[in-house]
């Protein structure tokens, strides 16, 4: 699926036939009025809109004919100012409503390039359907070639450039995670993502066990170990001639999360071949950056692992050792995105970067702590602020969460360094999870402060739309958070 064609016309000059045209509805004095549009509309104001369902909620859609064999789109726009993630999800609102058209023409008022850039950048992202597994029957169709803005503020080629690799990342990133257990796994991954790498200047390097062996990854090793299909590290780099920053990305990348021995019920199994997402959308952020030239040296650590129950699987109260020598006794091998992980941080730590993000489907927690449309963070304040300005900057929404140390002496272990969970106490699980990780950043497990400034995404509850799709966000995968990670980049570069 490729996205449509993104446009800007400075006028509106005609209707054509079998077009859609989209013209914002708001009200004033409890009346329902055409909003500011370039659109031409003098047709409307016959139609009593109000009587033929027309509506100003937001994202509401009521189509009427219009000129030509050309189609009206009314889509409602609320009544307050429209701000830029506003303005991004009318954009894609409009697009998916209108996929089967080949061509649609938007009516928003935009008064800078940055609006108009966000109308274009939602339609793009808007555009997704996931029908790679549809047989016989069809799924819905995208035919959409071409979007149009009415606006006097053009985007410059270089954002429009943009927000096509961003799209195409995003899009990347749902297609992994849409994938099911029996064709993604931990070999098939490692290669889509360096196929995806290929000719965006990330270089990729792909360990196998035996490497995996001999650098010591006791934790993607045990979790990986009851899976005929092993695991993998994939290390991606993209070093540009000119950077002052160091970013180093992590992400959780379980092929399919059956919860091993400690074996999920049924109805918790299902969905759990989308535990990957934060390696998926760490890999297509570091190939977006990478597209997109910015000047900031980005390291991600995708941790590669299939969980599976089976004779060879790891057992309740094994013990295993990260790379940082640390030893974990295994509670619960259903918590094992954190042993995953605890590799992958203390590996990304060995750099030295000035931030690490590890990205995760973490705890079904934070989904009970903050529902579906935020993603919890916690970790150093400098880092949990940076990543709430770049989610804020692309209309992604981020919580913090507290890292109490009060919390850290629940998961000693009587035999190990630590234990990966507190067996019997749910509560605050996906703080828990948080203060497991920072034990793997740079020596913070012998007690010692760094310069690394770390911020943990548990996105558990946001991976994934089980709804109707809305805004940006699609039914199935969301790909949410690659573009705050983008942002991120930008900022610090
Ligand atoms: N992959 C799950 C987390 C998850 C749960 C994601 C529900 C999406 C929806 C993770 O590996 C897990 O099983 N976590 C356990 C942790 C617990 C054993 C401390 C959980 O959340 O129950
Ligand atoms: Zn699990
Ligand atoms: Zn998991």
């Amino acid at each position: 699926m490729t996205s449509p064609k993104l446009v800007t016309a400075n006028k509106f000059t005609s209707f054509n036939k079998n077009t859609a045209y989209v013209i914002p509805v708001t009200k004033k004095a409890d009346k329902l009025v055409i909003g500011q549009t370039g659109i031409e509309t003098s047709e409307l104001t016959k139609i009593d809109l109000q009587s033929v369902g027309v509506s100003a909620e937001l994202e509401s859609m009521v189509r009427l004919p219009a000129p030509n064999g050309a189609t009206y789109a009314l889509v409602g726009i609320g009544t307050n100012a429209l701000t830029k993630t506003d303005l991004r999800n009318l954009g894609a609102a409009s697009a998916r409503k209108l996929s089967s058209f080949k061509d649609i023409v938007l009516g928003f008022e935009t008064s800078d390039t940055d609006e108009t850039a966000a109308v274009l950048e939602g339609a793009a992202l808007g555009t997704y359907a996931h029908n790679a597994y549809k047989g016989l029957t069809k799924g819905v169709e995208i035919k959409l070639q071409t979007v149009t803005v009415v606006s006097a503020h053009k985007p410059s080629a270089a954002a429009l450039n943009q927000i096509a690799v961003i799209a195409e990342n995003v899009n990347l990133t749902r297609n992994l995670v849409n994938m099911p257990g029996r064709d993604l796994y931990p070999e098939s991954l490692a290669k889509a993502v360096q196929s995806a790498a290929k000719g965006s200047g990330v270089t990729v390097q792909i360990w196998a066990e035996d490497r995996l062996t001999k650098e010591g990854l006791g934790g993607i090793l045990g979790v990986g170990q009851g899976s005929s299909r092993g695991p993998r590290l994939v290390k991606l780099e993209y070093k540009p001639k000119v950077a002052k920053k160091h970013l180093a990305l992590v992400g959780k990348g379980i092929t399919f999360d059956t919860g091993g021995l400690s074996l999920k019920p049924s109805i918790s199994m299902l969905g759990m071949n989308f535990d990957m997402t934060g390696a998926a959308s760490v890999a297509a952020a570091t190939i977006a950056i990478a597209k997109l030239q910015l000047p900031i040296k980005v390291t991600a650590w995708l941790c590669i692992a299939e969980n599976m129950p089976s004779s060879t699987a790891q057992r309740p109260n094994d013990v295993i050792k990260a790379r940082n020598g640390m030893t974990i006794e295994v509670l619960n091998t259903d918590a094992e995105g954190r042993l995953v992980l605890a590799d992958g941080l203390s590996l990304a730590s060995e750099a030295k970067p000035d931030y690490i993000v590890d990205v995760a489907t973490l705890t079904g927690a934070v989904q009970i702590a903050l529902g579906n449309q935020y993603a919890g963070i916690m970790g150093d304040q400098v880092a949990v602020d940076a990543i709430k300005s770049a989610a804020d900057e692309v209309g992604e929404m981020v919580w913090q969460l507290p890292l109490d140390r009060k919390l850290r002496s629940l998961i000693d272990s009587d035999i190990a360094d630590i234990a990966n969970v507190k067996m019997g106490n749910t509560a605050g699980g996906t703080i828990i999870g948080g203060l497991f990780l920072n034990e793997f950043i740079g020596n913070r497990a012998k007690g010692e402060t760094d310069d690394i400034k770390w911020v943990h995404m548990d996105i558990a509850a946001t991976a994934h739309n089980e709804g109707a799709p809305y805004g940006v966000i699609p039914k199935g995968a969301t790909g949410s958070y690659v573009r705050t990670l983008v942002a991120l980049a930008k900022q610090l570069g």
